[in-house]
């Protein structure tokens, strides 16, 4: 139960969904401080508060290296290092190839990608030797979805990532790995791809026919799984992408 016993985690985009499902379950086992950012300042107080009193919440773009900067030295200021650092936050967006803007493009990439690249590089000197990095990704990465050529990419360059910061941070015994849930019950269904309630149960009955487990994941069933990579029972899994999507994209 005590895995997290004395160690302090970063969980980006830790107001909502998985990130806040997973500072949820670090601290259940025992984390010290948890630390959760998104850029809606009221929601991050608000989860901040839901989490109790070891959680600390930021308000930060993770798009913003003056916000990193921010975040950095609010860490610093409590005396914290991290022994964890759950680079969580992201956008879905579609977009319609063919008709796809620039501002669309540099939206997605500033925060999927640019995001994820300097919430880690910024928190490299925070980062106790021995520290474990999880990345969130996404199945979509590995598959193609009509209409989320971005979206896709996006998360296949993080989980590029994760297999060369393996390599990075080597001398530093840092492990870096990738999640990549499936199709997951958060309000980035509603509120990045717009879908409505009667889609959004559409897609439940497609997953119940197309997922080998039958249904749509919740959010408490990946936070399980990024703790398993955060924790020392992962201590030999390193560079990797685990697939959290109940078989959808593995049959
Ligand atoms: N749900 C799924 O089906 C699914 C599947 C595969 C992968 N994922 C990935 O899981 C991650 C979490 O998504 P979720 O499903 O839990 O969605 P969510 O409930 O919408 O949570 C997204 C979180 O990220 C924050 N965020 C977004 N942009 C940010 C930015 N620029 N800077 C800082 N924080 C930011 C949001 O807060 P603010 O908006 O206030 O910033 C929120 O806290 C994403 O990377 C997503 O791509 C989700």
């Amino acid at each position: 139960m005590n895995a997290f016993e004395g160690k302090t985690a970063l969980v980006t985009g830790g107001s909502s969904g998985i990130g806040f499902a997973s500072a949820q379950a670090l601290l259940a086992h025992g984390a010290a401080r948890v630390y959760i950012v998104a850029r809606d300042a009221d929601r991050v107080a608000s989860a901040a508060h839901a989490l109790g009193e070891r959680a600390v919440g930021v308000a930060a773009d993770v798009a913003s290296a003056a916000d990193l900067a921010r975040l950095k030295a609010s860490i610093e200021e409590r005396g914290d290092r991290l022994d964890v650092l759950f680079a969580n936050a992201g956008v879905a967006h579609a977009n319609a190839f063919g008709a796809t803007s620039e501002a669309e493009f540099d939206t997605l990439f500033d925060i999927n990608v640019r995001g994820v690249f300097f919430s880690v590089q910024s928190m490299l000197t925070l980062l106790n030797d021995g520290a474990s990095v999880v990345l969130n990704a996404s199945v979509a990465g590995i598959k193609g979805m009509p209409n989320l050529s971005l979206y896709s990419a996006s998360k296949a360059a993080v989980r590029s990532f994760a297999r060369t910061w393996a390599v990075d941070l080597k001398p530093r015994a840092i492990r870096v790995n990738t999640i990549s849930p499936g199709v997951t019950r958060t309000p980035i269904l509603a509120g990045g791809l717009g879908m409505d309630a009667e889609a959004i149960a559409a897609l439940d009955g497609y997953l119940a026919g197309a997922t080998p487990t039958g249904r749509m994941a919740e959010p408490e069933q990946i936070a399980s799984v990024v703790l398993f990579l955060a924790s020392p029972g992962s201590s030999h899994v390193n560079g990797i992408e685990l697939c959290v999507d109940g078989g959808l994209a593995q049959i």
